[in-house]
């Protein structure tokens, strides 16, 4: 029995519609397939909204998220020419954080992994990714830095700024149940970052991650400070396997898990709140240097719209269908520009999908 499920589609800026256009032929697949509905509206966001509405998170686009049973978002901010700044300034923060916090999607997903058939572009030595390497950084979205106190001022006749960090006992124990529980599908190990020997947010985090560990004794648990991990991580990685982190540590150390696969192009995300109400997008950004040039690599949409399936509608032979099929596109030799290699096929964003969707 198919289902039927209303999906907010929000391509954004740059290579954003280009890549959000191959997600949905995908989608248009699974639902002939598995006889599902999908219904799919559209709506403006970023650079995008900014002509329309004057706003980069119009109101329109809020409503028909919140109708929505799951969001795909492709991604926004545009190129800083003069003429434009108006348009852009502030365009990815605006739209992003405050999508962010209008939903509360506190638990952000960022796996990363090196594809066998990739090894060769994975930046490491081959003796440490030859051990495997497949991550998944958890990350708190919506507390600590990003969202305490913002202040810029004048003292004493000096310039000064100011960014309150600061976490509660309920938001941090809620992630670190969205942490353990993903790991238990995976290899059981959670490693929390904090950097208690300093912050006191950090001392807290410690505490409360411990106590929620308690609830799943069948999960290892380390916890590690952040400027220790941001080394481990690229000495040992085949030793991690859920990265629990705060938000603002949580956005440096998915940058540099990145690295693994070899391109940006191939990095999928999820956030996701308490009611398991989820937006999906590629944790790349609009790369507006090679927008409209037809050379995106539309994997990272793709993987996204995967998770969509299995997060949101727990879809999950049909999410799996679809990443088996990326990964016997790249075992078959198949290649965007970004992430070949001599003597690969090179394909444009258009024909790689079609490619791809013989294979689902
Ligand atoms: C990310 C981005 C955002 C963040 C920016 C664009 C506000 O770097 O999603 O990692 O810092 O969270
Ligand atoms: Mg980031």
């Amino acid at each position: 029995m198919g289902i039927k499920k209303n999906i907010a589609i929000l391509p954004g800026d740059g290579i954003g519609e280009e890549v959000m256009a191959q997600a949905l032929r995908v989608l248009a697949e699974i639902e002939q397939r598995f006889g599902h509905t999908f219904t799919k509206v559209h709506a403006l966001i970023g650079g995008a909204a900014w002509d329309t509405y004057r706003n980069h998170f119009p109101e329109e686009t809020k409503k028909i998220c919140a109708a929505s049973d799951a969001i795909l978002f492709g991604s926004i901010g545009g190129p800083i020419a003069e003429q434009h700044l108006e348009k852009w300034k502030g365009c990815e923060t605006n739209s992003i954080l405050a999508l962010r916090k209008a939903f509360t999607f506190n638990a952000n997903f960022r796996p990363a992994r090196v594809y066998p058939a990739l090894a060769d572009i994975c930046p490491l030595r081959s003796d440490i990714v030859a051990k495997g390497i497949d991550v998944l950084v958890l990350r708190e979205l919506v507390g600590d830095l990003y969202f305490g106190e913002h202040k810029t001022g004048v003292r004493n006749g000096r310039r000064y700024a100011s960014d309150v960090a600061e976490y509660d006992e309920d938001q941090i124990a809620s992630v670190a149940r969205r942490a353990f529980e993903a790991s238990r599908p995976r290899r059981k190990k959670v490693t929390s970052i904090d950097k208690a020997n300093v912050l006191d947010t950090g001392k807290l985090w410690r505490e409360v991650v411990k106590e929620v560990a308690r609830e799943y004794p069948d999960v290892t648990t380390e916890h590690m400070l952040v400027d220790n991990c941001a080394m481990q991580l690229i000495r040992r990685p085949s030793d991690f396997d859920v990265i629990l982190c705060p938000n603002m540590f949580g956005d440096i150390l998915s940058d540099e898990a990145a690295v693994f696969p070899g391109s940006l192009g191939l990095t999928p995300s999820a956030s996701i709140n308490a009611q398991g109400f989820g937006m999906y997008e590629p944790s790349g950004g609009s790369a507006p240097d090679i927008a409209g040039k037809g050379i995106a690599n539309p994997i990272a949409q793709i993987l996204s719209t995967a998770m969509l399936l299995r997060f949101s509608f727990s879809l999950h032979e049909e999410a799996a269908r679809i990443e088996q099929a990326v990964e016997k596109a790249l075992q078959a030799g198949l290649r965007t520009p970004d992430i070949a290699q001599p003597g690969a096929r090179v394909l444009g964003t258009v024909e790689f999908t079609t490619e791809l969707l013989r294979l689902i």
